[in-house]
This record gives C-alpha cells, structure tokens and sequence, in this order.
C-alpha cells in the first residue's frame, strides 16, 4: 500500500537521554547546545525529521533540566536548512490564535519545514502544578478538537470569526501568511478512540507509539476505514532502535540498556504516579517489556543491520511514512545507523539529498 518514500527521524534530547537516565555512555544533557549538535549533526547525515517533543517541566524528574520546545524549535529553525522540524503542542498550554502566530513564524524562519504535533497530555503535575485545568481525559480531546479547527484555519490563512465552548475569537486574521505552502503540516500523537477521530478529521499525518507489526498495522487499517475529507492520512511509527553488525551483538546491547534502565525504577514509579491513567499509549506500553520512550523496543527494530533494514521495510509496506527513532547513546548511534541502515533503505547519502520537507496540499 505504500507509495511514498521512506523518511527517517530523529527525537531531539529535550528531556535527556530516552532508555535509561544513569548511563555512563550517555550522561544526562538535555541543554540547548547539546539539542542544537543532534539536530544539526542529524541534518549533515541525511535525517529527514526532527521531533521537539513539548513538557514545561521534565517529565522524569521535574527538577532536571527540560528544553523548551517552541523557542528551540525556533532556533533549529534559523540554523537549519533541510530536516523538518516538528515541536509538539499541548493545547491548553498555548491560546490557538498565539499558537498559530508562532506556528506560521517557524514556518518562515524554517522556509517552509515547520509541522506540529498536537498531543493531549499524560503528565498531571505539568498543569496541576502551574494552577492549569488537567480535564479528564475526553474532555481534553473535546477542547483540543475545538482548539486545532481554530490553528487550522489561521495557519491556513483564513480570516476567522468562531464561536465555541472554549474559544470566542471575532475577525482574526494573521499575516504574512504561509510564504511556502498551503500550510504546516499537523502530526496528532496518542491512541485512544478520541485521539484516532481528532488525526482523522483534523490531522495529516498519525504518529504511532511503537509496537509490533501486526498491531501498528491493525491501527493503520482502523484510521484507513473512517471517514476522510481531503488527502489520505499519512502514518508515522516512534520507535527505539538498536542496529549492529550482528543479532547476537543488538540483543546484547539490549540486556545491557534494560539493566541500566532498571536503575531508574524509583523515577519511573513517579512518573507513573504523576500519569493520567486513562491515557492508551500508557496501557500500550505496558503490554510488553521495552526500553526507550512512546513504545521504544517494542516496535522491534533490534537487530543486526540487515534485520532493522528488513523492518523497517516491513513496516512501510504496512503505511507508515515516517520513522521517528530513539537512540543510546544518541550521536554515536544515530551516525552508525545513517552509516549502515540507510544505504540498506536506499536512502541517499547526506551529500546529494535534496530539501525534503514534504511537500503536501493542505485539505
Ligand atoms: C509520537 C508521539 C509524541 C508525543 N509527544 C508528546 C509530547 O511532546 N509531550 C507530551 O506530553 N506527550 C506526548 N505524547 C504523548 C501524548 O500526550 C499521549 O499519547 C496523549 O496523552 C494521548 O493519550 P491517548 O494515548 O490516550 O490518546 C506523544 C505521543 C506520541 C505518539
């Protein structure tokens, strides 16, 4: 079913390293200047995307170091000149119509590579702590629904007078209005029915947590069933990757990020804690045993090169688009893997890729 090429993303270090925070191989760095070297590095390699995931505070530890999503997405955007870049948004963080405003900004900085990534929140203390509403867990898909229909439209260069539940807004334009396109391009990420009708009615493109094969494409003929106004939906899998020369070396390296991800247990109950625990993605993940973020391992690209190459194939063939990957130590595997799986993707050296944020008419 696929026709379009494969894409390959990285997850910028906004909240550290995404396996196990206690790594002697990859100390904790979550600065801007460390975000700054993945994202470009990820450029010269031939990466296509880049994932600004969005917390106020970190969401391990709240006393740790967080980068801010939209002004470094902002940042990325001036020195870059080819990857995507995508910052995540939770929608009662940001009124829409600022929201927009700084959406279309990036866009112009970046030239035409800016994308958000609308997610509806798992982490309790991140609001409750800041006197913000955490609503229950529809009731923050209903507003996020209201709030993206509002982004839509203006990032799209509509005049816009709405009247709803949340958001009154009377004759509001925004100018300069997309200078490239009809529009950045909007990811939505989570998995629960209400999360599948929002992608569906107002997204391009669905992010999946990982997971294996048969249940990513079990989502994707789920979202391909409903109904569509526009351009089909777009599909994009997070996943953790560990590619070696050899099987026996991957799985290796497995047992020894599970054992120093197993340090962190007394962080991880925290968080679990801090968590609304009707979010899907939480239950997901909870259903097999797996290091790194969003599903991490559990999307099974741990192999030798030939193995991941040979999945990740698999998976496109299944639909999805754009593979957003996790990596520990996040450089040193990030260079090997552009080094061993790209080629074995067909994907063109880094020298001789041509600007590659996606062009797409916006419905
Ligand atoms: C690819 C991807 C990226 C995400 N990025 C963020 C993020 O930056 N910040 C955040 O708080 N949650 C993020 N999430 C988690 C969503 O907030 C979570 O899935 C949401 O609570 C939706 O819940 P649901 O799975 O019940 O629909 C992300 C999820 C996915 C799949």
């Amino acid at each position: 079913m696929a026709t379009s090429e494969i894409r390959i993303g990285v997850w910028a270090p906004v909240h550290g390293p995404r396996a196990a925070l206690q790594d002697p191989a990859e100390p904790f760095d979550a600065s801007w200047a460390h975000n700054r070297a993945v994202v470009l590095e990820a450029e010269a390699l031939g990466y296509d995307s880049t994932l600004v995931a969005q917390h106020t505070i970190n969401p391990h530890v709240p006393d740790y170091d967080q980068l801010e999503a939209w002004t470094g997405a902002a940042a990325l955007a001036a020195l870059t000149s080819r990857i995507e870049i995508i910052a995540a948004i939770k929608p009662y963080l940001v009124h829409p119509v600022v929201l927009a405003k700084m959406a279309l900004q990036i866009e112009n900085i970046s030239e035409g590579r800016f994308a958000i990534n609308l997610v509806n929140a798992w982490n309790r203390l991140e609001y409750e702590k800041a006197g913000i509403l955490f609503a229950e867990h529809d009731d923050r898909y209903a507003y996020g629904r209201e709030w993206i229909s509002v982004v839509e439209r203006l990032v799209r260069g509509e005049r816009v007078t709405h009247a709803g539940r949340n958001f009154q807004i009377t004759d509001y334009a925004l100018a300069p209005k997309d200078l490239y396109r009809a529009r950045p391009r909007i990811y939505v990420g989570g998995e629960s029915e209400p999360a599948r009708a929002l992608v569906a009615d107002h997204g391009d493109t669905w992010f999946i947590n990982g997971q294996p094969l048969a249940d990513v494409a079990a989502l994707i003929g789920d979202l391909r069933r409903r109904p569509r106004r526009g351009a089909p939906l777009s599909f994009g899998l997070a996943a953790f990757v560990i590619a070696r020369a050899t099987e026996r070396e991957a799985q290796d390296y497995y047992e020894h990020l599970t054992q120093l991800a197993a340090r962190d247990a007394q962080i991880r109950a925290i968080q679990r804690a801090n968590s609304d625990d009707k979010v899907v993605m939480l239950q997901t993940i909870a259903k097999s045993p797996r290091i790194g973020s969003n599903g991490g391992t559990a999307a099974g690209l741990v192999g030798s090169y030939d193995q991941v190459a040979q999945r990740i194939r698999a998976f496109h063939g299944a639909g999805i688009e754009l593979f957003m990957l996790q990596f520990q130590p996040l450089s040193a595997e990030m260079r090997t893997f552009a080094a061993e799986v790209f080629p074995r993707l067909g994907k063109q050296p880094a020298s001789s890729v041509r600007p590659s944020a996606p062009a797409f008419i916006a419905r």
